[in-house]
């Protein structure tokens, strides 16, 4: 058995955490950012990548001292290197080479998509490789076939903005603050999906691809022509959402030659309870299990950094100490882009 710390910085969560390869979250250690970035409605880099320097080693102790265990005992230091907001990156992962270089470990520089890609493993033993994973967060929408541990073949991603980007501006738009995502999940509950017409982007377009601006644009219109309660702006935004998530996945289903071994969704948008009831629909209609992480594991933290790194331990993949940290790293080199204005990943 390996225990292994894993250090996330790369966006407004600060976090340490120990992990065992047969599972046990020994210590989950998590700082927030959210009072410092609500001011300015959306996270500031330089103001994140501050506040990773002031928290990190104090989580990394506290860390240690949840689980009981010393630096010497830990066999693995996975430390994000990236993508993501590249002051905070290099801070965790200058860290994580400090603690690795003096307890004389092994580095394993984690790619975070790949921390969110494989955390239901961590969740749940029986999920076995191949799997279709929707990875929604805040800075990524994307279909990928996960096909072993570092084994990732992108078969869809967003012409123009993520899943939890449209619901971060989507709140911000109804003033209903940062972070969006549980707000207008809240807000949904309130009101009626079907009482603002709304587009549904690339809906039965061929490829799987996913888009989101125009459905912002459409919010914005919605809330300026002054006819619409904001609940029902949310829960009609929401269920947009859904029904794009829905019928993309059922397209990346159609489309894949090897029957994948279930349906998994992991990344912040899957704490959704809409969402990952709509997924669970799908998966039944298919006839493939489904996997959601726990709420807390879906939102970023270390214990799925710890767990990339566990798999990867086991797999013989650590890195040297001079590993970079990288703004931009998608687990598929290979993808080409995808077709569409505004293309970021
Ligand atoms: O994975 P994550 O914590 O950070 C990134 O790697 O981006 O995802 C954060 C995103 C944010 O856009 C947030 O609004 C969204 O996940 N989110 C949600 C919910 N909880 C978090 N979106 C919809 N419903 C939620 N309950
Ligand atoms: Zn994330």
């Amino acid at each position: 058995m390996a225990l292994i710390l894993g250090l996330e910085s790369s966006c407004d969560e600060t976090a340490a955490s120990l992990v065992t390869s047969d599972r046990q979250i020994l210590a989950h250690q998590l700082a927030g950012q959210e009072a410092a970035h609500a001011p300015f409605g959306g996270v500031v880099p330089e103001i994140a990548a501050r506040a990773h320097v002031e928290m990190l080693a104090p989580l990394v102790a506290a860390a240690l001292a949840e689980a009981g265990v010393k630096l010497a005992d830990v066999d693995a230091i996975a430390a994000t290197a990236g993508p993501g907001l590249i002051g905070g990156v290099m801070v965790g992962l200058v860290t994580g080479k400090a603690l690795a270089m003096a307890a004389g470990k092994p580095l394993i520089a984690v790619n975070h998509l790949e921390g969110h890609a494989l955390s239901p493993r961590l969740a749940d033993p029986d999920l076995q490789f191949p799997y279709l994973l929707l990875l929604v967060s805040g800075g990524h929408c994307q279909l990928l076939s996960v096909e072993g541990v570092g084994r990732y073949r992108r078969l869809a991603t967003t012409i123009d903005d993520a899943a939890g980007e449209a619901f971060d501006k989507t709140a911000k738009l109804l003033g209903l603050g940062y972070p969006g995502g549980p707000n207008v999940e809240a807000a949904a509950r309130e009101g009626d999906p079907k009482a603002v017409p709304l587009p549904r982007p690339l809906l039965n377009s061929p490829e799987p691809h996913f888009s989101f601006a125009g459905l912002k644009s459409a919010v914005l219109r919605a809330r300026d022509s002054g006819r619409y309660r904001d609940a029902d702006i949310a829960a009609s935004f929401q269920q947009a959402v859904v029904d794009c998530l829905v019928d993309r996945t059922k397209r990346a289903l159609g489309s894949i030659a090897e029957r994948p071994s279930a349906l998994v969704v992991a990344g912040g948008v899957a704490a959704n309870t809409a969402i990952r009831n709509a997924l669970q629909g799908v998966a039944a209609a298919h006839d493939l299990p489904f996997f959601a992480p726990p709420l807390w594991l879906c939102t970023d933290n270390a214990a799925m950094i710890a767990w990339a790194g566990a798999e990867r331990l086991a797999a013989g993949l650590t890195d040297p100490l001079d590993v970079p940290a990288r703004a931009r790293w998608p687990l598929d080199p290979t993808a080409e882009k995808a077709r569409g204005a505004g293309v970021k990943a």
